[in-house]
């Protein structure tokens, strides 16, 4: 039976980690077709990727036919799933996205504060057109987003796209999985954390080991320092040992955007006159690896790739994909409507959740209520997302301003304002929806 995928962003320096993904997995996930799909802009690197992406493939013996292209819509056809791993104005857009809020004194994140709307306003037009591609050409098909900020992305898809069958993904839940496994010297399998929230602000409120409640155990830890799971592009940051025992919740290394807000923005300050920010960073460690996949001798998925903080990031994919294909039944976390699974969250709201994963796909594992300590924040940044989403859709200036002064990370209405047009004339280039 034929199985195809199609990876939109196919030139992404992360691609040789899906490719790998696949192929350890055509015994139980046969993909046969692959289709790596890029822009204009992009070509010389997708095709880096599709030779690399050949070797490999040769070099595993994998019975794969990977081909690459410009045109989205003849990849489309006959799809069975879709992945989506674009950066709409490329790292340039995300240094404009980090650099302006620093300099003002606020944050400048990927995903969070100023940065992280911004990157909403850019990318959400464009998934809706995807979307909507995929609507038409291959209705049936699954489309697995990783495209930041991918929860709030996923939710504009869901709620206002004509394609339903979509889900959101992200390495934070399956890191603080695998380090808390290593941290108890148990198998991942074993560990089931009952996550609750929203993509990048999840909180872990109970782990399971093989059904056992650890949970204390880990909170102490944490505490004593004994467990890192912060990704590469986020400084590791102790939590105290009153916040967790208060909360008596497991923040994840986002949240300390949110809750170190003072520490955070001036250890960023000095790594940004340093070494520029993150987006600056990572645009050198993209130079080196694209070096790399261009050496004729490389077959396999380089492990400097496992600088990037995304990394790891296909391991949930070709997981989530393996169980739909397989109706496997089995728990994933994913971000996906709540239709009532966080009771003081609205129906249409996307969360990241623990699921059960169906052929059917993602079926949410009821929570109730979110805990108390957290409940307020975790309402105000949906709330937050919503009016994020509006604006994206509209580009109607105040709604952009709306989502810019209620973010928690900003808050002030003035420097919203400056912030906020400062931004929209750095990225006017991206943002057609903004015209006016
Ligand atoms: C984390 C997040 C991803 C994000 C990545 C950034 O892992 O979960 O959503 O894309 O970090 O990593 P980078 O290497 O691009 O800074
Ligand atoms: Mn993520």
């Amino acid at each position: 039976m034929a199985l195809k995928l199609v990876i939109i962003g196919g030139g992404s320096s992360y691609t040789p980690e899906i490719l790998e993904g696949i192929i350890q997995r055509q015994d139980t996930f046969p993909v046969n077709e692959i289709v790596l799909v890029d822009i204009e802009p992009g070509k010389d690197k997708l095709e880096t990727i599709g030779n690399l992406g050949k070797r490999m493939i040769h070099q595993a013996n994998a019975n794969i036919n990977l081909s690459w292209t410009l045109n989205r819509r003849e990849a489309l056809v006959n799809a069975d799933f879709i992945t989506t791993q674009i950066r709409v104005g490329g790292l340039q857009a995300r240094s404009i996205d980090e650099r302006i809020p620093l300099k003002h004194g606020f944050i400048g994140q990927e995903t969070n504060g100023a940065g992280g709307i911004m990157k909403a306003f850019r990318t959400i037009p464009v998934l809706m057109e995807i979307a909507e591609d995929v609507q038409e050409i291959c209705p049936d098909a699954w489309i697995v987003n990783f495209t930041n900020p991918a929860g709030i992305v996923t939710e504009a898809l869901l709620n206002y796209s004509n394609h339903k069958k979509v889900i959101g993904v992200c390495n934070i839940p399956f890191n603080t999985q695998h380090s808390t496994a290593e941290l108890l010297d148990v198998k991942p399998e074993e560990v089931l954390i009952e996550f609750i929230g929203l993509n990048h602000f999840i909180f872990g409120k109970k782990v399971l080991v093989s059904g056992k409640d650890r949970t204390e155990e880990v909170f102490d830890r944490l505490i004593h320092r004994e467990t890192n799971y912060t990704p590469a592009n986020i400084m590791p940051l102790d939590w105290s040992e009153t916040f967790i025992q208060s909360t008596k919740l497991l923040p994840n290394p986002y949240h300390q955007y949110y809750f170190q807000t003072e520490t955070v923005l001036e250890k960023d300050l000095q790594s940004y006159q340093e070494n520029g920010t993150r987006a600056e960073v990572v645009q050198e460690l993209e130079k080196s690896l694209f070096e790399l996949y261009q050496q004729p001798n490389l077959k396999t998925k380089p492990k400097e790739l496992e600088k990037r903080g995304g990394a790891f990031y296909s391991k949930v994919a070709c997981s989530l994909m393996d169980s739909i294909y397989n109706n496997k039944n089995d728990v994933q976390t994913v971000n996906t409507q709540n239709n009532g699974t966080i009771t003081d969250l609205p129906a249409d709201a996307v969360i990241e959740v623990n699921c059960v994963i169906t052929k059917d796909g993602p079926k949410p594992i009821s929570i109730g209520k979110i805990p108390s300590p957290v409940k307020g924040i975790i309402q105000n940044m949906k709330a937050m997302e919503d009016l994020t989403i509006q604006a994206a859709l509209s580009g109607n200036y105040q709604d952009a301003y709306n989502a810019f002064v209620m973010n928690p990370l900003i808050q002030d209405e003035k420097k919203a304002k400056v912030l906020l047009d400062e931004l929209l004339e750095a990225h006017k280039a991206y943002l057609p929806q903004f015209k006016q």
